[in-house]
């Protein structure tokens, strides 16, 4: 881990969030600024108004790096939305000479392979992470250099993604003056930042649940396997409140933050409760989670449907998995529960990692993403593998194998006030 600054953008269907590190020490890092601001002109993950958009990162742009009187020039995004697409791509290498023993040149020769797929002419890879290498189809190995075998395979879980919408992140950045680096899978970054020690051996889903969708990422033996988008969040359940309930949407938002869950209340508490709503706003507080329950079942178990598809015929795969749970909508009370019965998987809500500084309000489960940017950022080259950037910003299609070690990203910061006109051009 090399020292330096950086930012990370997480661009939300609700809330946009902005990330300033300082690396130092060779891997402390310590948050500089952050910054939140109401997310404007995205839908369901993606960009659908450039301009408001724009003005929402600016806000938390600005917000991050007021408190150092810092300006980022450049950043690392998440992406998400149905655009998003990942499949798991093999591909192996006879071991020639004599020796047999399998150089690092030739890993890495296995994994350029593995990434060298045709695309159609609308979509780009957004990374190829090497998730295991196999010998003689027998043995697995997380290193197989200095092993002997004949043959190796190399496999990598490849993540695709629409060039328009990630385009669209980068004019918008590029609409207040500010560079996209990388731009990250959001289940990736969301993943880095809620990975624990001890994963290594197990199979962990991390299911974050936000405004516009569901994104998940599935690790197995610390290693990704498998990842994909729902385009159903919290949102979703908001508006069905609003329309079960004939309540407006901000309305429904709020009784949902302060009353909604997915748990029965005890008897006596659940009379309590009950008159409070019905008093205060008119509802019933019993039809108000059944509606909730509805939605979050229904979300569930698509995931469950996902997960059982990926485990395939290695039905053995779930057993002794988990879920860990982020992003807003898991602050829903009773989710864990609620994931145990749908899904038959034990569930937690946990806090993403920490980052060091002054900053305890970015342990936060909604800031998984941001957090994760930062991470897979400085571990780039262990999470990232390919990018879908060019050198100069601009996204150029990978018509053969995609390059691996463009530079790392680099914001400058100069003293001085930012101004958000100044930003626009
Ligand atoms: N206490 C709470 N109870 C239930 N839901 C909550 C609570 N707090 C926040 N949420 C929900 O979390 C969601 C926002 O989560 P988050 O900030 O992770 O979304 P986002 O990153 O902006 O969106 P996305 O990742 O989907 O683009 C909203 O739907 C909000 O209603
Ligand atoms: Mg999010």
């Amino acid at each position: 881990m090399q020292n330096g600054t950086l930012a990370a953008v997480d661009l939300g269907t609700s809330k946009v969030c902005t990330i300033i590190v300082n690396v130092s020490g060779g891997n402390i890092i310590e948050v500089m600024g952050w910054g939140v601001a109401e997310s404007a002109g995205v839908e369901k993950g993606v960009i659908v108004d450039i301009e408001k958009a724009g003005d929402s990162v600016v806000e938390s742009l600005e917000q991050a790096e007021k408190a150092r009187g810092l300006r980022v020039q450049s950043v690392v995004m998440n992406t998400s939305g149905r655009h998003l697409s990942s499949f798991n791509n093999r591909a192996t290498l006879a071991i020639h000479h004599r020796s047999h023993v399998v150089s690092k040149r030739e890993v890495k020769k296995g994994y350029k392979a593995s990434t060298d797929i045709d695309l159609p002419i609308d979509r780009g890879m957004l990374h190829a992470i090497p998730r295991g290498y196999h010998l003689d189809g027998l043995a697995s190995t997380r290193n197989p250099v200095g092993l002997f075998a004949y043959k190796l395979e190399v496999e990598s879980h490849i993540i695709t993604a629409g060039l328009a919408s990630v385009q669209n992140l980068v004019e918008c950045l590029a609409s207040i003056g500010v560079k996209v680096g990388h731009v990250v899978a959001n289940y990736i970054a969301s993943g880095a930042a809620m990975l624990q020690e001890g994963d290594e051996e197990r199979v962990v889903a991390v299911v974050d649940i936000g405004a516009g969708t569901t994104d998940v990422a599935v690790y197995k033996d610390g290693r990704i396997w498998h990842s994909f988008v729902l385009t159903i969040g919290g949102d979703q359940v908001t508006r069905d409140m609003a329309a079960g309930l004939g309540i407006s949407f901000e309305m429904a938002e709020k009784l949902k933050m302060e009353y909604g869950s997915t748990l029965d209340l005890e008897s006596s508490k659940m009379e309590e409760v009950s008159s409070k709503v019905h008093q205060k706003y008119g509802i019933s507080y019993e039809y108000m989670n059944y509606i909730i329950k509805a939605r979050v079942e229904e979300l569930l178990e698509m995931v469950h449907v996902k997960l059982a598809d990926m485990a395939g015929e290695d039905t053995a795969a779930l057993t002794g998995a988990s879920v860990r749970l982020c992003g807003g909508g898991a602050h829903l009370k009773g989710l864990p529960e609620t994931v145990r019965e749908v899904m038959g998987i034990p569930a937690v809500v946990a806090v993403p990692k920490r980052l060091a500084g002054p900053y305890p309000s970015l342990d936060d489960i909604s800031f998984a993403t941001g957090i994760g940017l930062v991470l897979c950022e400085l571990a780039e080259e262990k999470v990232m593998g390919a990018r879908f950037l060019s050198q100069d910003g601009f996204l150029k299609r990978r018509r053969t194998r995609p390059r691996i070690n463009l530079p790392r990203i680099s914001i400058k910061l100069s003293r001085g006030m930012s101004r958000r006109t100044s930003r626009r051009h």
